[in-house]
């Protein structure tokens, strides 16, 4: 069974509940963070924490939490459930109301939710043992805020949906000028001529800590070119490799889109050299 919390209290996950007028549930008016965590040690947590403080100072929810607040559930959570490979989900919509408004409603306090799921191990960095994913396209549909880390993801899961129904695991979003965005759960990077490159950060990304720590321990290591910039979908097309990441999946080669090879359809160097930078350096994060 597994342990959650929610509004200063543990239980059981069947036992928690949440009003049907809270706002998270009518508006998707939240914030969420997922944080991984790996036989009791998080990656990336202050990272992940002051993410989510600038998703609620953007929408204008105020909750008086410190670091060590989040600390205190995180480690909770993490003792209360088998502590192998987890996600860590915080959840902070804006509360509960008395009516359906959809003005912001004074003097009502946030809900505050975190539970854990199981997630895959980590990636070993050695090719004949990870699995390569297929990816798909579609245009991206979603708001001018990606870079909020929203509760309000029916865009997100109306794009995942696309490629999950035609097998793919996730799905490559590419804006009206034909611009890789993202995916629609991960951050993208593409390798070519042994140049890393991942689009620039802006309101139609969200800022992925996993997408932050790879670019740091290429840029610590200097050993494999990086770049931030416009990434067009011939690019994408054309590229050696492709990866998709996130705090669940780390780096996660993507050998196929949209039917087609990526490069030679196999697992590509670049992604072993970057995995196996981030296997050794992400507990420092
Ligand atoms: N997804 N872009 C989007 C749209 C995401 O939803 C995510 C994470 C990322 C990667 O961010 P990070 O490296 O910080 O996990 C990029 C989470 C895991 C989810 O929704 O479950």
């Amino acid at each position: 069974m597994s342990i959650a919390f929610l509004d200063g209290e543990y239980m059981p996950i069947e036992q928690a509940k949440i009003s049907p007028m809270d706002r998270g549930f009518l508006f998707g008016d939240g914030i969420y963070e997922v944080v991984p965590s790996y036989a009791g040690k998080m990656v990336g947590f202050a990272l992940h924490i002051a993410r989510m403080k600038d998703g609620l100072e953007a929408i204008g929810i105020q909750l008086d939490w410190s670091i060590d607040d989040w600390a205190t559930v995180c480690n909770r959570l993490i003792s209360e459930n088998d502590p192998g490979n987890l996600g860590i989900y915080l959840h902070v919509s804006r509360g509960t109301d008395t009516k359906r408004f959809h003005a912001f409603p004074e003097n009502i306090a946030p809900t505050v939710f975190a539970y854990t799921f199981a997630i895959a191990p980590a990636p070993i960095a050695d090719k004949s043992r990870v699995t390569a994913k297929k990816a798909s396209t579609t245009r991206d549909l979603r708001w001018d805020r990606c870079q909020i880390k929203s509760t309000a993801l029916l865009g997100n899961v109306l794009h995942f949906q696309h490629g999950y129904a035609q097998g793919s695991d996730e799905t490559l979003l590419f804006n009206a000028d034909n611009q890789l965005t993202e995916a629609s759960a991960c951050n993208v990077f593409i390798v070519k001529n042994g140049t890393v490159i991942t689009p620039l950060l802006d309101n139609q990304k969200l800022p992925g800590i996993t997408r932050q720590i790879i670019l740091d321990v290429l840029r610590n290591d200097g050993q494999i070119a990086v770049q931030e910039r416009i990434v067009t979908m011939d690019e994408v097309a054309n590229a050696d490799e492709v990866w998709i990441t996130s705090s669940s999946k780390e780096i996660a080669p993507i050998t196929e889109i949209d039917g087609k090879p990526v490069g030679d359809g196999s697992i590509g160097d670049i992604w072993l050299a970057a995995q196996t930078l981030y296997s050794a350096a992400k507990f420092n994060y």
